[in-house]
């Protein structure tokens, strides 16, 4: 046990139901053991309304905590224990960026209705609540890119390309029916000829993590390993995607895991903590659980046992997270666009 382990359990005593500490699947392990409420992004955003702690501290990346910073409860204070973890993939969608590109695309009278991973800013949130849109996460894309087509003549998905090919798929949404943008010089390279026939435009943002699992990877693991199941989270390429056998959130995962029957040999390709979580959870039932390749997101793991101590051990005189009140208003419309519609 690490020094701070101590230190956490005592200041979480000391605070009691003023404190409630959410973590996200991907944190580690010495960090999970302190939270009261584990969880994927959807669940985690979910938790939020129900909480009337005064102080929440949020174990993830900063879009997780902004996210629950929109939907708290005046007074309610959103703690992150480190600022500086972000996730990249959320910084590839700047809201100056998607504002100029969403006015470039309606140029043309088209109703285009923008559709937001939950992995993106709240000011891009909140440009997708005031623009008739909403947001998603990995759980529930599907429902929400159906809603969102319903909307207007076509979707904005950003910022994860892969996430909206994915989606796209299951919807059976043709290829031919599908633009990935060119978001240079404030969308004046979009190719407005071909904008009007698409029904889904995609940002071309990836998760720089999901991103390096590849075919090859899969093809090499199933020839060394027959009768292997493989499963990845659908940031991963469509290519992957549709060589495994289960694609979906963290959740998805966890649980494809505990069903599974014992003797299973699962590959998981999605973070790696969580991979070895589930390794150790599941090998006394004799299921084998191995990482389709071993990758770490650098961000999640700057929220740590250290950094959340030093968070809590000054917790009244810590800045809590603050959005404007427009930011909170709009990102909020969205968010509990995509609470009611998937409730
Ligand atoms: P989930 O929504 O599946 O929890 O994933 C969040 C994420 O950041 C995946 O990289
Ligand atoms: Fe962002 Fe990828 Fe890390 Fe998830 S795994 S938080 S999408 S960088």
């Amino acid at each position: 046990m690490s020094a701070f382990n101590e230190r956490i359990e005592a200041l979480r005593a000391k605070y009691g139901n003023r404190l409630a500490i959410l973590g996200h699947h991907y944190q580690a392990d010495d960090v999970l053991r302190h939270v009261d409420f584990q969880g994927d992004s959807l669940e985690l955003a979910r938790k939020i309304e129900g909480l009337s702690a005064e102080h929440v501290v949020f174990c993830g990346v900063f879009f997780m905590a902004e996210s629950a910073a929109a939907l708290a409860r005046p007074g309610q204070k959103i703690h992150i224990p480190h600022q500086g973890a972000t996730c990249p993939m959320a910084d590839m969608a700047p809201a100056q960026r998607l504002e100029d590109v969403l006015n470039a695309l309606r140029e043309d009278g088209r109703l285009v209705i923008p559709l937001a991973y939950v992995n993106s800013s709240a000011e891009v949130k909140a440009i997708c609540g005031l623009y008739g849109g909403s947001v998603c996460t990995s759980a529930n894309a599907k429902t929400m890119l159906e809603w969102a087509l319903q909307q207007g003549d076509a979707v904005l998905f950003l910022p994860d390309k892969n996430l909206g090919h994915n989606t796209a798929n299951q919807l059976n949404l043709d290829a031919t029916e599908r633009l990935e943008l060119d978001i240079r010089q404030d969308g004046s390279r979009i190719d407005h000829k071909k904008v009007r026939y698409a029904r889904l435009l995609l940002w071309p943002g990836v998760c720089a993590i999901h991103h390096k699992f590849k075919k090859i990877h899969i093809q090499e693991l199933r020839r060394a390993n027959p009768g292997v199941r493989v499963v990845v989270h659908p940031e991963c390429s469509p290519g992957v995607v549709r060589a495994s056998d289960g694609a979906g959130s963290t959740s998805y995962l966890i649980k494809y895991c505990a069903d599974a029957p014992s003797g299973a040999r699962i590959a998981i390709g999605t973070e790696c903590n969580l991979v070895q979580r589930l390794a150790a959870r599941h090998r006394p039932q004799g299921k084998d659980i191995i990482p389709l390749k071993a990758l770490s997101c650098s961000n999640m793991a700057k929220v740590n046992e250290e950094r959340l101590a030093g968070l809590l051990v000054d917790l009244e005189a810590a800045q809590p997270l603050s959005l404007s009140p427009d930011v909170i208003e709009h990102s909020r419309v969205a968010l509990e666009r995509m609470l009611r519609i998937c409730a």
